[in-house]
């Protein structure tokens, strides 16, 4: 039976016109993009929910407390942190999708305050509705990150597939002492956010064809920007607590953060920094399915205050994909992480909220 491309992948192949070759929009041939794919955090607990994983006293960090990666145990000296990340095309580029996939799932190494050293690629390909020249400049996109953070590529797994996916497994080293978690912030503690939110809002627009390439200019270098040098100085500084903001939102990751370390945390919505068009385009409706998903997960365990209004309680909703650290740091140490973030290139980093003793809310939008 015959099919027209359309109705198979949800694509149209486009003529770009000044180039005169036909280009593929990547994110039209899938039907989510990015992290804001992911799994719903309540199918994801009810499918973990009781497994039997076998304990193992070198495991430092599992599944018994999520974090952004595992870490085992190699010796008293050495430890190997291990996580995976792989997602839909969340821009139509090839190599940029590349590149944002790879700087995402490396961040989870920077996030534990770690270094990346080898990676593997995941692969989903669509062999039959894509030509392979794609497939090049995404695993060049991917590559050419895993050569900025100084770690190598040492394989990767292919599979033919529906939709096309990419990411990467990395592996990264720390000293077992110095491991940076997201389960020991402290009451008094300021948060520190090292990226701008809205990564879903605006690329669900751009999907939509609703804004220009080069408007999301800002979006796509903010996700291909590594978390290396914020990782590097919070490992200087020494900090109580870190994670990075992903499909889970701000808000979502935040109560993570609460929960693990047995906390609460006030978020000041007007301190969070947004990208320039992300507030217009969720007014105007471009709010990505995770949104809705970590709205009904969360809102239980928040509290908004009534000034909080519902568009920008979307954003803090908002999955983000390769979003930016989120740190927990002694009121005291906060001005100098974030004097030493923005002398080093993180100009927008803010800090947006504070820890407070565990209260019935364990997130409080103020
Ligand atoms: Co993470
Ligand atoms: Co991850
Ligand atoms: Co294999």
């Amino acid at each position: 039976m015959h099919r027209s491309p359309e109705v198979i992948g949800g694509y149209m192949p486009e003529n770009t016109g000044s180039l005169g070759s036909l280009q593929v929009r990547l994110t039209r041939t899938v039907h989510s993009a990015g992290c804001a794919a992911k799994l719903s955090p309540g199918n994801l607990s009810r499918a973990l929910c009781g497994l039997p994983v076998k304990k193992d006293p070198n495991l430092l960090v599992g599944l018994d407390k999520p974090d952004d990666a595992g870490v085992y145990k190699l010796s008293d000296q050495i430890a190997i942190i291990q996580t995976v990340d792989f997602f839909p095309p969340i821009v139509d580029d090839p190599y940029l999708f590349g590149q944002i996939a790879a700087t995402n799932a490396l961040s989870d190494i920077y996030a534990m305050g770690g270094k990346p050293i080898t990676a593997m690629n995941v692969v989903g390909f669509p062999s039959e509705k894509l030509p392979l020249d794609i497939l090049r400049q995404i695993l060049k996109g991917g590559l050419d990150k895993v050569h900025e953070a100084d770690a190598v590529l040492v394989g990767g797994h292919t599979i033919d597939d529906v939709e096309l996916k990419y990411g990467l497994s990395v592996t990264g080293i720390i000293h077992p002492k110095k491991i940076i978690t997201n389960s020991t912030a402290q009451p008094g503690d300021k948060l520190i956010l090292t990226k701008l939110i809205g990564t879903g809002v605006i690329t669900t627009a751009l999907k939509a064809g609703k804004v220009s390439q080069k408007s999301i200019s800002a979006v796509i270098k903010s996700m291909s920007f590594l978390n290396r040098e914020a990782s590097l100085i919070i490992q200087k500084t020494g900090v109580n607590a870190c994670t990075d903001v992903t499909g889970f939102s701000l808000i979502g990751h935040s109560y993570i953060m609460a929960v693990n370390s047995d906390v609460s945390i006030i978020i000041d919505h007007k301190a969070v920094p947004y990208f320039p068009k992300a507030q217009l385009l969720v007014r105007e409706g471009f709010i990505p399915g995770g949104t809705y998903n970590n709205r009904k997960f969360y809102s239980p365990y928040i509290t908004v205050r009534e000034q909080v209004t519902t568009e920008a309680l979307n954003l803090l909703f908002d999955p983000q994909t390769s979003g930016g650290l989120l740190i927990s740091v002694s009121h005291k140490k906060a001005p100098l992480v974030l004097s030493r973030l923005k002398a080093n290139g993180i100009k927008q980093a803010r800090i947006i909220g504070e820890v407070v003793r565990k209260q019935p809310a364990r997130i409080i939008v103020i």
